[in-house]
């Protein structure tokens, strides 16, 4: 039997992102700590408009696929998951995650909406191979990412310099045979 819940999961479900989201996502791109988990470039804060284009490009885009991430029976935004720079002949896509308010960290929120964006990515795109990097810095996100069963594949070393120090950001990939779903 197809699966007909793509976009719901136990604790999260996937819906597009609306202008009335950009308030919310302009308050987290207004949080340096945030930003430095997210972005190698310059951290910078950005506005409602800076982030509508960002959602108007990503929305346009032929080869990606950006989703809010919301609690299952309510409409408030907890972060957003895209699937980028999807290279169709190829099967393979770069994902990104956010999940904006520290106090949603470490709740399951992000796992939740990892599973259904792979479920997606590989189930509905039938893409063959997933990749993302991450900084160092960020144990989070890679513990997350490593009980999903991403791939440590290599380390860009010193790539990052922040306050003085120079940190490795790490390459993951995640195969269609190796996701269980
Ligand atoms: C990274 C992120 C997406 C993870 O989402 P989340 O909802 O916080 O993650 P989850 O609660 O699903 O899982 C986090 C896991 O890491 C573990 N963890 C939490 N803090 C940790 C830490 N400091 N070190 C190591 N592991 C940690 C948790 O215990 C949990 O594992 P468990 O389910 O086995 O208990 C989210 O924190 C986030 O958006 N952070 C800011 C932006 C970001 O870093 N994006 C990713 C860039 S690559």
């Amino acid at each position: 039997m197809i699966a007909d819940n793509l976009f719901v999961g136990d604790r999260v479900r996937l819906t597009a992102i609306t202008k009335e989201d950009l308030p919310t996502l302009a308050r987290w791109h207004n949080d340096a700590g945030f930003l430095r988990l997210l972005d190698a470039r310059a951290a910078k804060p950005q506005t409602a408009d800076e982030l509508g284009k960002w959602l108007d490009d990503a929305q346009r885009s032929p080869n990606g696929y950006l989703f809010a991430i919301r609690p299952p029976e309510l409409d408030d935004l907890l972060g957003w998951i895209e699937l980028d720079g999807i290279l169709w002949n190829q099967g393979v896509a770069w994902l990104g995650i956010g999940i904006g308010d520290r106090g949603h960290w470490g709740q399951g929120i992000g796992g939740g909406a990892l599973r259904l964006a792979l479920n997606f990515a590989f189930g509905e795109l039938n893409l063959h191979r997933v990749q993302l990097t991450v900084f160092a810095y960020n144990e989070r996100a890679i513990a997350l990412y490593e009980k999903l069963g991403f791939v440590r594949e290599g380390v860009y070393r010193e790539a990052l310099h922040r306050d003085g120090q120079r940190y490795d950001m790490v390459l993951y990939g995640l195969l269609r045979r190796e996701w269980a779903g």
